[in-house]
């Protein structure tokens, strides 16, 4: 960090934006491989709080990497950096009275911790959305699976790259055995019980 800056408290603080609200903001954090229903989730997700009138925002892998992190690889170093990156943002939009949808492969434990570590305990909620590389892989919806079995594709989670499953995470989603409604109510449940919303 340089020096000579500092932190200016702002006018409006987080408590009275929830407050004005009337719901809690955090990180609804999906983590999981290529293919395994994240995006899918956190917009059906989006919609169905959308429609109770309550603002979330989704940060997608693939669109976050068109803009802010374009200049990102898929090394370790650069995967690390991208959730590092993300883990702000989605601090900032907690700041600002939201709720954060995130579709990142995030196959690092450690960096999944780090943006645990940045935020309140509850304010992140760690979603593991599970679904077999098998799985992932028959359904290959942008054949980036196949790509990476024939070498085009370098680095790919789950072949050439570890993903590390969460070993406490919140919620689990089987997208195996669930549709995208019912793996969408098991959240929507959980931030009930949970008062998160109301
Ligand atoms: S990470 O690991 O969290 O930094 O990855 P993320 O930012 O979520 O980006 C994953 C999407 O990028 C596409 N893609 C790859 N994924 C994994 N490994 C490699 N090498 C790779 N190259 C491109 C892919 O479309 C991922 O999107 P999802 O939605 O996960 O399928």
């Amino acid at each position: 960090m340089s020096n000579n800056i500092t932190w200016h408290e702002t006018s409006i603080t987080k408590f009275e934006r929830r407050q004005k609200n009337g719901y809690h903001s955090f990180v609804i954090w999906l983590t999981g491989l290529s293919g395994s229903g994240k995006s899918t989730i956190a917009n059906a997700l989006a919609r169905k709080l959308f429609d109770e009138n309550i603002h979330s925002y989704v940060l997608d892998g693939d669109n976050v990497r068109h803009g802010l992190n374009k200049d990102l690889g898929f090394s370790e170093e650069d995967r690390n950096e991208n959730i590092r990156r993300i883990g702000e943002v989605a601090k900032l939009f907690v700041d600002s009275g939201q709720v954060v949808l995130t579709a990142f492969i995030s196959p690092f434990r450690k960096d999944r911790e780090v943006v645990r570590n940045l935020l309140e305990e509850n304010e992140f909620i760690e979603v593991y959305v599970k679904c077999s590389l098998k799985s992932c892989e028959k359904r290959d919806p942008k054949g980036l699976y196949k790509k990476a079995r024939k070498g085009e594709i370098k680095q790919f989670t789950g072949i050439d790259s570890p993903y590390e499953e969460p070993l406490n995470p919140e919620i689990v989603v089987d997208t195996e055995a669930l549709s995208v409604e019912e793996s969408v109510e098991e959240i929507y449940r959980y931030l009930k019980e949970n008062h998160y919303i109301h």
